[in-house]
């Protein structure tokens, strides 16, 4: 089933997404950040149906998305002061906090950890959904499991159409990166998964805060990283990625210009806006991801952007990165993630 709610809730669908989600079937919906695909968080069988339509590894635990505030104890406890901060702050909005869990989440939600990420979404959609259905929603984002996040239902119905029993259509995303991840450890804020909520932000509230440092490190083997979810190859398209940056403009388009030589222009290029008459490729790849001055529109474009320059035939995309501050840290722990590791940094001495 497919629902347009682009303008308009249309009521009597809500009504029979409702009746899905009670009758353990899961739907795609969209988000602030991204699209989800959600179902009923005390329901494991459900839960279950979101792993298999993913083809998501069983120890990557999901977020349990709530209607309000209120609902917080429910499904966790022995909130910190610091924690509370957080919460007030930050939620409804892209931002989960990892808590105590309580044991009315059933165990394949959290992949058997005793901790819960929650995340209240400010989309109205969503909140209507989660209202509505009157219990917390289990949703990973809308994609395979390694592809980018589902930001426009065009890629999400190619990539998952009749795996989901409907899917709501709410145009794109605002934000189009997955929320900020907090852990709270020893009172201080521990950032696992970088998003819209900048650290800066979060040391503004709580006055400290620090990011996992394998936010932007390849992770060996044997380390456990305390967000599962980042131990996978992810964001990223079939076809192989390179990142480059410098903090000079001039050098980075002379970074990328010796690539697309160095492949005999057998490339497609993800660059900023200004840059499509500098770095010069054939008809149909290059692919503007924005303009470098406005990082917000880079972030809304960018998983669109690589599912796109995955359907055309190139031996590398090569991207153009961004400076690590604000949301371009969320950005490049991302495109770091897609490329996995294979990053061209040019930084100036002086
Ligand atoms: O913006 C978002 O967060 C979107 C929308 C749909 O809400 N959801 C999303 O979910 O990105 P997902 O499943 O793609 O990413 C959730 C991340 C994973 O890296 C997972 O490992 C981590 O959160 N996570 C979930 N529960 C956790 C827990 N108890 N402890 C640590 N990390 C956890
Ligand atoms: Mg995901």
């Amino acid at each position: 089933m497919y629902f347009n709610w682009k303008d308009k809730t249309n009521i009597d669908e809500l009504k029979v997404i409702c009746n899905l989600i009670k009758n353990s079937e899961i739907i795609i919906f969209p988000t602030e950040t991204v699209y989800g695909i959600g179902a009923n968080a005390f329901d494991s069988a459900a839960v279950g149906k979101i792993f298999l339509a993913k083809g998501r590894q069983s120890d990557n635990p999901l977020i349990v998305h709530l209607s309000d505030k209120s609902k917080i104890e429910e499904v966790a406890e022995d909130v910190t002061e610091v924690e509370q901060k957080l919460i007030d702050a930050f939620m409804p909005g892209p931002f989960t906090i990892i808590l105590k869990k309580k044991p009315v989440i059933p165990d394949i939600v959290t992949a058997g950890l005793d901790t819960v990420a929650i995340r209240i979404p400010s989309n109205i959609i969503a909140r209507g959904i989660i209202t509505y259905a009157g219990v917390p929603i289990a949703a990973p984002s809308a994609n395979i499991s390694g592809k980018p996040s589902g930001t426009n239902i065009e890629d999400i119905r190619k990539e998952l159409e009749g795996r989901v029993s409907a899917i709501i259509d709410g145009g794109k995303t605002e934000i189009g990166l997955e929320s900020t991840v907090v852990r709270v450890i020893d009172g201080v804020p521990v950032i696992l998964r970088p998003g819209k909520i900048t650290p800066e932000e979060i040391r503004a509230v709580v006055g400290t805060v620090r990011i996992d440092d394998k936010a932007f490190k390849r992770l060996n083997d044997d380390e456990t990283p305390l967000s599962p979810g980042m131990k996978y190859r992810h964001y990223a398209p079939t076809t192989k990625c390179k990142l480059v940056y410098a903090d000079n403009e001039a050098e980075q388009v002379f970074q990328m210009k010796k690539l697309v030589k160095e492949y005999k222009g057998n490339v497609v290029v993800l660059g900023f806006d200004e840059h499509e008459e500098k770095i010069v490729v054939s008809q149909g790849r290059y692919i503007r991801i924005g303009s470098k001055e406005n990082l917000e529109e880079i972030a809304q474009n960018i998983y669109t952007a690589l599912r796109k320059a995955d359907t055309i035939k190139a031996d590398i995309i090569l991207i153009e990165g961004i400076k690590k501050y604000g949301i371009g840290v969320a950005i490049m722990n991302r495109l770091l993630r897609t490329c996995e590791y294979d990053y061209i940094e040019v930084l100036d001495c002086d």
